[in-house]
């Protein structure tokens, strides 16, 4: 394990007893160790509806995307509602959650039209994410102490019907501590900075600011999310990180996806043309 990553946060003690015996007093000693959580993959599948939405038919249709992901073993589906409708529409959050049997994430701005939504699909999480309509993808991540009030709200309001909440914040302290305020569950780390660093030097640093926000969210019994930019190569020197509960992964899957199986859907159309 890269030790300077390897920020240990794991909740351990040793308690000692001492129990009246018949010979005298004893002593007993127990040691505990936390479990680390086994992580896991949720995957979004935004992009698949952004193919189709570039010729507003019906295909790609993101929730068969949705089924061969969690039959590959998806642990989980994330969709993103834009308020634009840019990709993911209403149609898909509603038949998604009929549909899939691991659990679905709405990523969703911190806005009353999408608050209605969620609150009536009832998502298994909602992860709270800026947004811009002139963004190509989420930039950065959410300035919780900014929005405290109606992010306590919002949280809240979910709580009660049985949502928990995630924020989607840069690996950031303030931003952690807020998120603990505020009353969220869980919160998603930005990959992004790391995953589009320019040099190995700003990599191994923002790797580093990860690990301590992983850590000092842990410590504070918020439950932790990655995601943003990871791709193949760049996810393997964050599971030396302890304490990351579940990725968040999407642009490189299906990216993966479209090269994998252009060969077959060729021979497919081939074959059907000249049979
Ligand atoms: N997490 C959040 C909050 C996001 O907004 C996105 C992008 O939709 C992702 C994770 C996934 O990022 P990517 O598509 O780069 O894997």
């Amino acid at each position: 394990m890269n030790e300077e990553i390897a920020i240990s946060f794991q909740r351990s003690g040793i308690f000692l007893f001492l129990l009246p015996m018949a010979d005298g007093l004893s002593l007993l000693l127990i040691a505990f160790q936390e479990e680390e959580p086994v992580p896991k993959l949720s995957v979004n599948i935004d992009h698949v509806a952004t193919l189709r939405q570039a010729r507003r038919g019906k295909h790609p249709d993101p929730i068969g995307a949705a089924v061969i992901a969690e039959l590959a073993g998806a642990d989980g589906i994330i969709v993103h509602l834009r308020e634009d409708r840019r990709h993911i529409q209403d149609r898909d959050l509603e038949l998604l959650r009929k549909v899939i049997k691991t659990k679905l994430n709405l990523e969703m701005a911190n806005a009353e039209e999408i608050m209605q939504i969620a609150l009536k699909v009832k998502p298994d999480l909602v992860t709270f994410v800026p947004e811009r309509r002139a963004e190509l993808t989420t930039e950065g991540g959410l300035d919780v102490l900014a929005n405290r009030n109606s992010l306590r709200k919002n949280i809240s309001r979910l709580k009660k019907a049985g949502i928990p909440s995630s924020l989607f914040i840069d690996p950031d302290s303030l931003q952690v501590k807020a998120s603990k305020q505020v009353g969220a569950q869980f919160v998603e780390i930005h990959t992004g900075k790391y995953c589009d660093a320019p040099d190995e030097e700003s990599r191994r640093k923002e790797l580093q600011r990860i690990a301590r926000a992983i850590q000092q969210a842990r410590r504070i019994g918020l439950r932790v999310n990655v995601g943003h930019g990871l791709d193949y190569q760049n996810v393997c020197p964050l599971t030396d990180i302890p304490g990351i509960e579940e990725y968040s992964i999407g642009h490189s899957i299906i990216s993966r996806a479209v090269l994998l199986g252009l060969e077959r859907a060729v021979r497919e159309m081939k074959s059907l043309i000249q049979s």
